[in-house]
């Protein structure tokens, strides 16, 4: 009962686009045994952490000619590429690949009874969070990778999904620079920010300290916070088919209770 409460208003309020999500059908998480036993072990000698390759080689990341999502290169077979190299990398680290994008203004989210930042107040984007929207804002190339050695990879043009080897409007994947229909991101999140709500009986409060295999803060505004890495996978995840794509666990609600604290919104 509980949850099913949760359930509702959590997802009405954010992510009123959830059944969209669920409807469509990921392949992300579909597990499709594509590569000879031979090859996954080359791969898994190649690749640390062995988990990152498993998850990436059957997902949408998969950017390569053979890649089993609908954007996918021309010609260009290395997986990891599109987003790092070992050489001539970005210094915003992990050894990052792939150009970022020059959008600023982004609109964030708010609401009346966000703590975090005031209403106008959200602090710029930062931190991995740019990583990803390098790709997902659309404003910059798929193919857009800085190291010497392959520059603008080409990618094959796939109607409202990839054009003129950008992310397009009507792709899945299209997140644009209006972010105010997502949860709030590259923010602090410390034990200050977890005392301000959780003095207010009426709102849903924070766990503090965040502690978590999965679920972590990650560095942002000069502390650590949220970030679209907290929730989401890079590299394929543990989510099941009715989980959100390339999500850090394997339900919907395992994620978010790391972080809020469902009962006592019920009981204020
Ligand atoms: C679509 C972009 C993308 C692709 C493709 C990608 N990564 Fe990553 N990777 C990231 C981001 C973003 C981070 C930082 C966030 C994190 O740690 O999850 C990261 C972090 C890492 C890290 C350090 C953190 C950790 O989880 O241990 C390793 C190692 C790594 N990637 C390996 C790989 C390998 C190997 C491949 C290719 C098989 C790959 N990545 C492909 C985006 C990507
Ligand atoms: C190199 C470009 C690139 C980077 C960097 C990148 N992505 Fe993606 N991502 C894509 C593409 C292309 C798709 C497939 C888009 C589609 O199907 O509409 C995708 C798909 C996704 C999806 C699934 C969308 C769906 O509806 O199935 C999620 C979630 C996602 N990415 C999250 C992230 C996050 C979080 C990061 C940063 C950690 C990130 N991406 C970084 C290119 C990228
Ligand atoms: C609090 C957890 C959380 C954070 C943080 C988060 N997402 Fe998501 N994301 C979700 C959920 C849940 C869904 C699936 C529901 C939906 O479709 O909106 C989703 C869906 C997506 C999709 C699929 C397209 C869509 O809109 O349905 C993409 C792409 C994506 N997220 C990228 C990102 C990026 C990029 C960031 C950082 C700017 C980010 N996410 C931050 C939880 C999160
Ligand atoms: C890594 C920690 C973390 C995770 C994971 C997380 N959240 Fe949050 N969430 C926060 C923080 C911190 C805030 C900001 C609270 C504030 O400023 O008052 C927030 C804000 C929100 C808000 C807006 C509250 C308001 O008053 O406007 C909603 C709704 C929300 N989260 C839902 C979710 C859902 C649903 C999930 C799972 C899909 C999720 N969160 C996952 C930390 C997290």
């Amino acid at each position: 009962m509980r949850k099913a409460i949760f359930d509702f208003s959590i997802r009405f309020l954010l992510f009123e686009r959830a059944h969209d999500a669920v409807d469509r059908g990921y392949p992300d998480h579909r597990s499709r045994p594509r590569v000879p036993l031979i090859l996954s072990l080359c791969i898994a000698i190649i690749c640390s952490p062995v988990l990152i390759c498993a998850g990436i080689y059957n997902s949408k990341h998969n950017l390569s000619v053979s890649g089993p999502g609908p954007a996918t290169a021309v010609s260009e077979t290395e997986v990891c590429i599109f987003c790092h190299t070992p050489h001539n990398a970005f210094p915003d680290s992990p050894l990052w690949n792939h150009e970022l994008s020059a959008a600023q203004n982004y609109t964030n989210y708010y609401s009346e009874s966000l703590k975090a930042y005031p209403p106008g107040g959200a602090p710029p984007i930062d931190g991995f969070s740019k990583l990803c929207l390098s790709c997902h804002d659309g404003a910059i190339a798929l193919g857009a990778t800085i190291g010497s050695r392959r520059g603008n990879i080409a990618m094959r043009s796939v109607p409202g999904i990839v054009q003129s080897g950008h992310l397009a409007r009507d792709a899945a994947g299209y997140i644009g620079t209006d972010l105010s229909g997502g949860h709030p991101v590259s923010f602090v999140f410390d034990a200050h920010l977890a005392s301000l709500r959780n003095a207010e009986p009426d709102l849903m409060h924070l766990n503090w300290p965040i502690i978590d295999p999965d679920v972590k803060l990650y560095e942002t505004a000069g502390g650590f916070g949220v970030q679209c890495t907290s929730c989401h996978d890079p590299h394929g995840g543990k989510g099941g088919p009715d989980s959100p794509p390339f999500w850090r666990k394997t339900t919907f609600e395992d994620v978010c209770l790391v972080c809020h604290d469902i009962f006592s919104q019920i009981e204020g």
